[in-house]
């Protein structure tokens, strides 16, 4: 890849208008025509609301809380991103799926009228991430700086824009956030918020646990318990659980080759400009949009979520 500097940035192409990178929506047929096992595990999110977290979290319960396990590969081998064409030889999302076998852990960022509509007719499980507005904006911000594939960012005041007015990839985050809660209870979609994971991810990750209908070995909780309580220093009831938790840490998720994106090659993934693993925290924005940014934001954002009331956290 460093060889071919065939590198370039993506443009967006409208998918039932949705803005999509090019590579996408010239393969939409095949993305929309995708058919998942009843089995098979779709992690939906509008980018950077926790997506890669969810995954790690979701394979380790899959697996017991088995760390050496879920070092098998990294993120995307092991849960593949259904519609991602990258630029060759990296294999695309269908292309992994193609090779695995159910029950597959699949990651999606389309929106909900965009997903192949197998994942409801085989009554898939679906578990959606949701970031509050702001702070997700910030993370994609430094995502589209580094990732080579994106459409430029361009500047910060700019982004925001482009970010109010849906014109990113995967369209408006204010259509994806609303679009799977309106659908959660027929669909029976688990929704989560990417603040309440940073504030209890014990509880979350049992919450999912829950949601997966698995229960884990005691074996394993005494096997790790120990371990757990030095690291968080806490008096836990559910080992297993807490394994998870350390294990899914933003400081151990940043450091585990498997989970930080190092697999995807500089010209791609530029992490010297920011780190794929980036900051991991709620209320970042604060750091970023100025008073008279953050008021424009947050009028606009009453127009656009009027009546709808989803619970996001630390938004204003
Ligand atoms: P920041 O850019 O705010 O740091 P996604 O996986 O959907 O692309 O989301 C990436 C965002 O989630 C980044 O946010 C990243 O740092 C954060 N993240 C990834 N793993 C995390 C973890 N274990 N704990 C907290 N945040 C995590």
């Amino acid at each position: 890849l460093r060889a071919s500097g065939s590198i370039s940035r993506f443009p967006l192409i409208p998918v039932r208008g949705v803005p999509l990178m090019c590579s996408i929506a010239n393969n939409w047929d095949s993305v929309w025509s995708f058919c998942p096992d009843p089995a098979d595990l779709l992690i939906a999110t509008y980018p950077k609301a926790g997506t890669t977290w969810t995954q790690e979290i979701v394979d380790l319960l899959l697996h017991n809380g088995d760390a050496e396990a879920c070092k098998r590969a990294p993120t995307p081998v092991r849960s593949p991103f259904l519609e991602i064409f990258s630029p060759p030889p990296i294999p695309s999302g269908l292309d992994y799926l193609k090779n695995m076998d159910p029950p597959r852990i699949i990651k999606t960022h389309l929106p909900f009228q965009l997903v192949p509509t197998g994942f409801w007719e085989n009554k898939c499980k679906v578990i959606y991430v949701s970031r509050n507005a702001k702070d997700n904006l910030v993370s994609y911000f430094h995502f589209d700086c580094m990732n080579m594939t994106q459409p430029e960012p361009g500047p910060w005041e700019g982004y925001i824009s482009k970010f109010m007015h849906g014109e990113l990839s995967w369209g408006s985050w204010y259509d994806h956030v609303k679009g799977y809660w309106a659908e959660r209870e027929k669909r029976n979609i688990l929704y989560l918020f990417y603040e309440d994971m940073k504030e209890n991810p014990r509880r979350e990750v049992e919450r999912i646990m829950r949601y997966l209908d698995l229960s884990v070995s005691d074996e394993v909780i005494s096997r790790i318990v120990e371990r757990i309580m030095r690291y968080l220093d806490l008096s836990v009831s559910d080992e297993v659980i807490s394994r998870i938790v350390e294990l899914t840490s933003f400081k151990n998720m940043k450091e585990n080759p498997m989970t930080n994106y190092s697999c995807v090659p500089p010209p791609v993934f530029d992490q010297s400009i920011s780190p794929f693993m980036r900051k991991g925290e709620v209320g970042d924005w604060r750091n970023h949009f100025t008073p008279e940014q953050s008021k424009m934001f947050d009028e606009d954002y009453e127009k656009q979520m009027k009546g709808v009331n989803i619970p996001f956290r630390d938004l204003i």
